[in-house]
């Protein structure tokens, strides 16, 4: 059975989205935050806006479990 590709939120770093969603829960509030986690540098910053709504999103979530 054939596997599903990853999907890269950077293709710079190889950085997956899961990479990103553990560096988030990890408590990283912007992209370079996200970048350290995964020991890479922006190189193109082509994925920056997609982190932000990645991290954006995360934080409207949390927001939500509190109300
Ligand atoms: S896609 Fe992330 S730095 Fe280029």
């Amino acid at each position: 059975m054939e596997r599903p590709s990853p999907m890269y939120v950077c293709n710079c770093n190889g950085i997956r989205e899961r990479d990103a969603h553990a560096a988030i829960e990890a408590g990283a509030n912007r992209p370079a935050d996200i970048f350290r986690h995964c020991q890479s540098r922006p190189q193109c910053a082509k994925c920056v806006c997609d982190m932000r709504r990645m991290i954006q999103c995360r934080t409207e979530a949390l927001r939500h479990a509190a109300e």
